[in-house]
């Protein structure tokens, strides 16, 4: 058996849109029996207030670089999920001398098309205008798979809670921010770092057969797809989803 872990340094997580650091709670607790683990929550999510708005992913670039200083890691396993893989990429692109692996979960490389765009922009209006109720009510459908809204309230309840914790400025600033990001499919031939891709099979916002052209981009990458999982298969499959992670990160 391969050593859980095959070197020290920390493991980050970044959260999903609408959500915050708590949905890696069962990944915290696994992982950090072997080497550091960092989670924090992004501007205006979870405990973090709202950064001045309009800075796009520069934002997010710079609320990890500033984690990262903080603690004085030099270099580190990055893991992000959706909204944090567009983070995570984002960063690999300012700095990947940081990044000593990647793993992107139910994310995507490609920008917006103009039809999701304009409806970034609706939404960050009515959660200004009205609050996060909306939000609460529709994200579940989207972010879960069949399996978990037919078998498992509790994650439901769960995921609503998270959601109830954002600010709606942050939220409105992040789906700007969502809207504007670039291209980074010309980043993925150039990625030399280990990484891999993990997505759930019921996930209907970043599916696997989107995901599996962005693993073949990446040189030196692997591809897992969960069962039983949606968009959040972290939390949907926490068993699976850490046993493909360690796995990944016990191997050189
Ligand atoms: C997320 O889960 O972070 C969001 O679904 C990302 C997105 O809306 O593109």
């Amino acid at each position: 058996m391969n050593h859980p872990m095959s070197d020290s340094e920390p493991l980050i997580f970044l959260h999903a849109f609408p959500l915050n650091r708590s949905m890696w709670a069962e990944q915290e607790k696994f992982f950090s029996r072997f080497r550091e683990v960092i989670t924090f929550d992004w501007p205006g999510f979870g405990e973090t207030p709202p950064a001045p708005p309009g800075k796009g992913m520069s934002s997010f670039v710079d609320s990890l670089r500033s984690e990262i200083e903080q603690r004085r890691v030099e270099r580190a396993h990055i893991c992000g999920l959706s909204m944090g893989g567009y983070a995570a990429l984002a960063f690999y692109r300012a700095s990947p001398e940081i990044v000593s692996s990647l793993i992107l979960c139910d994310t995507r490389a490609t920008a917006d098309t103009p039809d999701v765009r304009q409806t970034r922009y609706a939404t960050a209006e009515v959660v200004v205008r009205e609050g996060l109720t909306s939000l609460i009510e529709s994200m579940p459908a989207r972010l879960l798979g069949e399996t978990t809204l037919r078998e498992r309230p509790a994650i439901i309840e769960r995921v609503q809670q998270m959601i109830g914790t954002a600010r709606p400025a942050g939220v409105a600033d992040a789906l700007i921010a969502m809207a504007e990001r670039g291209d980074s499919t010309d980043l993925l031939p150039q990625i030399s770092v280990k990484t891999l891709i993990i997505v759930g099979r019921e996930d209907k916002l970043s599916p696997p057969e989107e995901m599996r052209p962005m693993a073949n981009a990446i040189r030196n990458s692997s591809f897992a797809v969960i069962d039983e999982a949606g968009h959040l298969p972290n939390i949907e499959q926490p068993y699976r989803f850490n046993q493909i992670l360690r796995d990944f990160l016990s191997t050189e």
